[in-house]
């Protein structure tokens, strides 16, 4: 039997409008040619989605800064559908998380590519299912479409903060891919791209999504820091998940960062318990052995704890700026 659902649990709390949301993505990438319909959508379809993390985020954080409170039945989860029509200003912050989650779909079907993986979101990749060239292409398509949809808003600000977005998973991804031996072993340099790969996105697009509410500059930036330090944990997270979880969990293969050669934060965290770890960083994993043995490394380090409590501390940055008294 199917589990209640959980009206505590934050993605209960808008399943409905993104499952809408969820539909309008999915009606806003068709395209008159079949092939790339059907790759663009690959990860769109119902039951390939996905956690959808940033656009229910992105609900959550515009029913927060609402001026008005959810009435109690606004709580309730109903499955027909709203009587009233969404206001005009919900509906602009929807175009914000179906837009960011555009984009992100995008930037997964290069960075699929880009890394030669085989599977994603617990499927084939698109790369594998029709080859990288019309999967980049796909890629290319969904940008264009977002980018349509985003320009339809009609909002200086918001154009140029999703765009950012967009440059900052380009340098994001240029960094990791040509950083120098000595940069890789920085924390500072690991922070600045998991800013740039992450955490700009869930940032922008949280301000994007203050903006359209018509907040304050205060309430606008608050969002912002709200969205890079939800986004900073995340990343965190999921660096320390693939050491600790199984590629089955995560739909996609584990230990997949030491076998491409990216030293994340469990591994900089235990170089300093193991300084031996270090000359394994700078040559990326490359020889015989040493991913085994940075495992081993990592394991008997504090790596995972610190990386555990750096997460944490960016998560209690993000409930102080939903917090903060304005
Ligand atoms: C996942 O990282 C990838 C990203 C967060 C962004 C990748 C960005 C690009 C490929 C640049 C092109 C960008 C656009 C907008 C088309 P990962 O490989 O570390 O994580 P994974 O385990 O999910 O693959
Ligand atoms: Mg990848
Ligand atoms: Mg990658």
């Amino acid at each position: 039997a199917a589990m209640p659902a959980d009206p505590t649990d934050p993605f209960v709390l808008v399943r409905g409008e993104i499952d809408a949301v969820s539909e309008r993505i999915r009606r806003d990438v068709v395209s008159e040619i079949p092939a790339l319909a059907r790759a663009a959508e690959y990860f769109l379809r119902v039951g390939a989605e996905g956690k959808r993390v940033r656009p229910s985020m992105l609900l959550l954080l515009s029913s927060a800064l609402s001026p008005v409170p959810p009435s109690p039945e606004d709580l309730i989860v109903d499955p027909r559908p709203p009587s009233a029509p969404t206001p005009e200003v919900r509906r602009r912050q929807q175009r914000i998380a179906e837009i960011t989650e555009v984009m992100h779909v995008a930037s997964l079907l290069h960075d699929d590519v880009i890394d030669g993986s085989a599977t994603r979101r617990g499927q084939k990749s698109l790369n594998v299912a029709v080859g990288n060239k019309l999967a980049i292409l796909a890629g290319d398509f969904l940008l264009a479409r977002a980018s349509v949809s985003l320009a339809a808003l009609r909002e200086a600000e918001v154009i140029m903060l999703m765009s950012q977005v967009l440059e900052h998973l380009v340098s994001g991804e240029i960094m990791q891919m040509t950083s120098a031996p000595e940069d890789l072993m920085r924390m500072d340099h690991y922070k600045m791209k998991t800013y740039r790969k992450t955490a700009a996105m869930m940032s922008n697009s949280a301000k994007s999504a203050a903006i359209l509410g018509g907040h304050s500059r205060e309430v606008i930036n608050l969002a912002s820091d709200f969205g890079r330090h939800l986004g900073m944990a995340f990343q965190v997270v999921d660096d320390i998940l693939d050491f600790t979880a199984s590629s089955d969990m995560l739909g996609k293969p584990a230990l997949n960062d030491l076998k491409s050669g990216i030293a994340t934060a469990p591994v900089l965290f235990a170089a300093e318990d193991f300084p031996a770890l270090a000359p394994l960083i700078c040559r990326k994993f490359q020889d015989v052995g040493d991913i085994e043995e940075a495992l081993r490394m990592v394991e008997n380090s504090s790596g995972i704890q610190r990386a555990r409590e750096l997460a944490k501390h960016h998560a209690c940055q993000a409930a102080d700026a939903v917090s903060a008294p304005v």
